[in-house]
C-alpha cells in the first residue's frame, strides 16, 4: 500500500503580512512530510512565487482563488498591498463572496486538513460542511488575541496582565475597527460563524512560548482554544546576489556602528500629513542618521518632497535618506550601522527586529499594533513613543525616544536582551513545532479513518 502524504490546504488573509508567514509555515510542514496547497489570489501568489526554492517546488503548490468580477476591484487590487484604504471592506466582501470557488477547490482537492486565517471565521463552517478538519492560524501575537478575546468574553473584568493595555484613544480606534469588522461580519451572515465540529478549537500562533507563554495559556483558558506556538517563522533572507538597495547599504557603510535608525510603518498604513510632519521634525531634532520608507496609496501620485516639510530634505542631507514605496527591510536591519527601528509594530516587523537584534522605537498606529508594542516594552526590547492627550504624535517626544534608544543607554541593554531572547526562541522552536506536527498528523489520520469507515 502506498501511503500518500497528508494534504494541507492553507488559506491566509489576502495580505502579504499574512501570506508570507503562511509560506514559512508551509515550508516547515513540508519538511516534516506534509504536502501543502497554498491558496490565494493570483496577484498575491505572484509576490511569493519566487520565494519557493527548488527544495520545496514539489511539496508546496500554489492554488489560485479567483474573486468575483467587480470593476471597482480589478484583479491587481485582490490584495491589501497598496490597496486604497476605502476599498478594504470591498476586498473582504469579495473574498467572502468567492466562497463557492473556495468550496470547489476544497471539494476537488479533498485536503486532510485546512489551516485558515483566524480573521476568516467563516471558513470554519465551510470546512465543517465538507467534513474536513481545520485549525486556525494567527499571524499576530498571542497577547493581541488574548486581549481581544478577553474583551469579548469578559468585558467587565480587567485584563489580568496590566503591561498589555489599550489607552482610551487606542481603544476608540480599535473600536472603530471592531465595529467595522462587526458590520462586515453581519453583512457576511453571522450564521456562518458556527464553529467546525471537528477541531476549530485549535489555534496556531506565529510566536513562541519563550516570549508569550502566559498569553498563550490565558488565550487557551479564555477562548477555550488550544493555543500552540509555531515559532516566529522568520526565514533568514538570502543576501548576496540580489542588488536591492545596494546604494543604501553602501551609504550605511559610511556611518558608525548603531548610529542610525530605520523608519517604516509597514505596507498598509499611510501616515496622515500631520503624522508625516511630526515624524520628519522628530527625526530632524534627534540628529540621528536615518533611512525612512515613505508610502502612499496606490494610484495617488504624490511626490515625497511635496508631502514632507519644506526644506526638510535639504536640512537632513547627508544623514537622512528617503526611500519611496519599498526597501529591503531585512537587509537594512541586519546592517551593523542600524541601532534602532522606528516601527509601527506590525507583528512581522517586530519579529524581524528581534531576529536582527535591533531595539524598537515603537510608534503603533492601529489594529493589533499598540498591543504588540506593549509586549515588546514589557520584554525590555522597545520604548514606546507616547502620544499626547489628544492621541497625537509629538516631534519632541519622537526625538527624545530616538535619542534614548540610539544614543543613550537603553539601546545597549535592549540589544543584549534581544540576543538572549532570540537564542531562547531558536532553542525551543523545534520542540514547539514537533508538538504541533504531532497534533496535525492525528487530525489527518482521524479524517482518513472516518473516510474508510464510511466508505
Ligand atoms: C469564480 O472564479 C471565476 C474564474 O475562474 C470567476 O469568473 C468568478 O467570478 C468566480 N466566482 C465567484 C463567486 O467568486
Amino acid at each position: 500500500m502506498v501511503i500518500t502524504s497528508f494534504k494541507v490546504l492553507m488559506f491566509p488573509w489576502l495580505a502579504y503580512g499574512h501570506i508570507s508567514p503562511n509560506l514559512e509555515l508551509a515550508k516547515k510542514l513540508t519538511d516534516r512530510g506534509f504536502s501543502v496547497y497554498l491558496c490565494s489570489t493570483p496577484v498575491n501568489l505572484g509576490f511569493i512565487k519566487n520565494k519557493i526554492t527548488a527544495k520545496h517546488a514539489d511539496s508546496i503548490h500554489l492554488v489560485e482563488l479567483h474573486l468575483p468580477e467587480n470593476p471597482e476591484l480589478p484583479p491587481r487590487y485582490h490584495t491589501t498591498n497598496g490597496l486604497p484604504p476605502h476599498l478594504m471592506s470591498t476586498l473582504k466582501n469579495a473574498l467572502y463572496k468567492a466562497k463557492p470557488n473556495l468550496s470547489k477547490i476544497m471539494e476537488d482537492l479533498n485536503p486532510d486538513l485546512v489551516i485558515y486565517d483566524v480573521v476568516q471565521t467563516w471558513t470554519g463552517k465551510l470546512t465543517s460542511d465538507l467534513n474536513i478538519p481545520a485549525v486556525k492560524f494567527s499571524t499576530s501575537s498571542a497577547a493581541m488575541m488574548a486581549y481581544f478575546c478577553h474583551m469579548l468574553m469578559k468585558r467587565d473584568e480587567k485584563f489580568p496582565y496590566p503591561a498589555i493595555y489599550l489607552s482610551e484613544i487606542d481603544y476608540a480606534r480599535a473600536r472603530t475597527v471592531g465595529e467595522s469588522a462587526k458590520a462586515d461580519a453581519e453583512e457576511l451572515d453571522p450564521a456562518e460563524e458556527r464553529p467546525n465540529r471537528f477541531c476549530d478549537k485549535i489555534v496556531l500562533v506565529k510566536s513562541s512560548k519563550e516570549i508569550e507563554e502566559k498569553y498563550m495559556d490565558y488565550l487557551s483558558e479564555v477562548a477555550n482554544w488550544k493555543t500552540m506556538g509555531v515559532g516566529t517563522l522568520f526565514q533568514s533572507p538570502v543576501f548576496g546576489d540580489e542588488d536591492e538597495n545596494n546604494e543604501l547599504i553602501q551609504w550605511l557603510g559610511t556611518k558608525n556602528e548603531c548610529s542610525s535608525v530605520f523608519v517604516s510603518f509597514g505596507s498598509e498604513y499611510f501616515l496622515t500629513k500631520e503624522e508625516m510632519e511630526e515624524v520628519a521634525f522628530g527625526l530632524e531634532l534627534s540628529n540621528v542618521n536615518f533611512i525612512w520608507v515613505v508610502r502612499f496609496p496606490a494610484g495617488e501620485k504624490i511626490r515625497p518632497e511635496d508631502a514632507l516639510p519644506e526644506g526638510f530634505l535639504e536640512r537632513v542631507k547627508g544623514r537622512g535618506k528617503i526611500v519611496e514605496g519599498w526597501a529591503a527591510q531585512a537587509k537594512i536591519l541586519a546592517h551593523p550601522s542600524i541601532g534602532g527601528f522606528v516601527c509601527h509594530c506590525g507583528w512581522n516587523s517586530v519579529v524581524e527586529s528581534v531576529e536582527f537584534g535591533v531595539p524598537i522605537i515603537a510608534m503603533p498606529m492601529h489594529l493589533d499594533q499598540p498591543l504588540n508594542a506593549r509586549l515588546m516594552v514589557e520584554l525590555g526590547l522597545a520604548v514606546e513613543v507616547m502620544r499626547n492627550g489628544e492621541g497625537k504624535l509629538e516631534r519632541e517626544v519622537i526625538a527624545e525616544v530616538v535619542k534614548d534608544v540610539v544614543v543613550e543607554k537603553f539601546g545597549e541593554n535592549a540589544r543584549k536582551n534581544m540576543v538572549d531572547v532570540r537564542q531562547r526562541i531558536k532553542q525551543r522552536e523545534d520542540e514547539e513545532l514537533d508538538e504541533v506536527v504531532q497534533l496535525l498528523n492525528r487530525l489527518c489520520e482521524e479524517k482518513r479513518q472516518n473516510e474508510k469507515s464510511s466508505s
